[in-house]
């Protein structure tokens, strides 16, 4: 681990979004970066739910997080990205529901393994207690699988990252955070050649309003994928 940075965490704000637009293109050169309407969608349904964050001396983006309430049963379990994101917009924000779903999260890439993701995240926990949310969940795309495609099953494969046994530059940052996963899911992202559109649809449960119903998705997954 590299030394930490000093990391503010804030609101977005629609000042943000060419410097968001810029990190894009530096995370995902292949794949069209959020765009300005998409982004302002975000600032517009949800406020509370999107962060930056910013080096404290520079201001100098370091990463972001963007997210949405959902019901989630209104959704299929394997649904794809763009069905839970209304293909980016939000616009199928519900307050109503209990599920905050994590819809993107990057860090520069010249600012990684530093504790930006993990400050961005203690900020998504922070605000689903605030809300008394019961749970945070989010398709982990299983960025490293393409190396291990030939040989292992998706699903055999987050089996060995759950274990420790292989390091997945996503999925282990996302476990790191206290995520567990739930299922593996084909064809959630179409355009994402390392992951192959493979995921692991993944949870973080708030313990201050859970049941024990609520921890009954995590527990069925658990023996297939510890
Ligand atoms: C995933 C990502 C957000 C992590 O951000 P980051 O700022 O580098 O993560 P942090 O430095 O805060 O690390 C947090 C924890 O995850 C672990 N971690 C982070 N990157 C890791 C990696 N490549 N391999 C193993 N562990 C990793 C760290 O060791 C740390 O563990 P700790 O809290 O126990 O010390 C960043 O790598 C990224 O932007 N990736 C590209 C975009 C992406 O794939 N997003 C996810 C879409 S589903």
């Amino acid at each position: 681990m590299k030394p930490s940075l000093s990391v503010r965490v804030r609101p977005t704000t629609s000042d943000d979004f060419e410097a968001i637009q810029d990190l894009c293109r530096r995370v995902y050169p292949s794949v069209q970066p959020w765009g300005p309407e998409q982004l302002a969608s975000h600032i517009r349904v949800f406020p509370e739910g999107q962060f930056t964050a910013e080096e404290v001396s520079t201001g100098r983006l370091l990463g972001m997080v963007a997210g949405l309430i959902v019901l989630w049963n209104d959704y299929e379990f394997d649904a794809a990205w763009r069905d839970m994101t209304a293909r980016g917009m939000f616009t199928n924000h519900n307050p109503s529901g209990r599920t905050y779903y994590g819809a993107e999260i990057m860090v520069d890439p010249e600012s990684r393994g530093m504790g930006v993701g993990r400050a961005i995240y203690a900020a998504r926990r922070a605000l689903v207690e605030r809300l008394g949310l019961l749970r945070i969940r989010a398709g982990a795309r299983l960025r490293d699988y393409h190396n291990y495609a030939n040989s292992l099953s998706a699903e055999e494969y987050v089996r060995r990252v759950t274990r420790g046994e292989i390091v997945d530059r996503t999925l282990t940052f996302q476990l790191r955070q206290g995520f567990h996963v739930l299922a593996v899911v084909g064809g959630y992202l179409g355009d994402d050649p390392e992951s192959r559109g493979y995921a692991a649809v993944i949870e973080w449960i708030n313990e201050r309003v859970a049941a024990p119903d609520d921890y009954a998705a995590r527990d069925a997954a658990e023996a297939r994928f510890t």
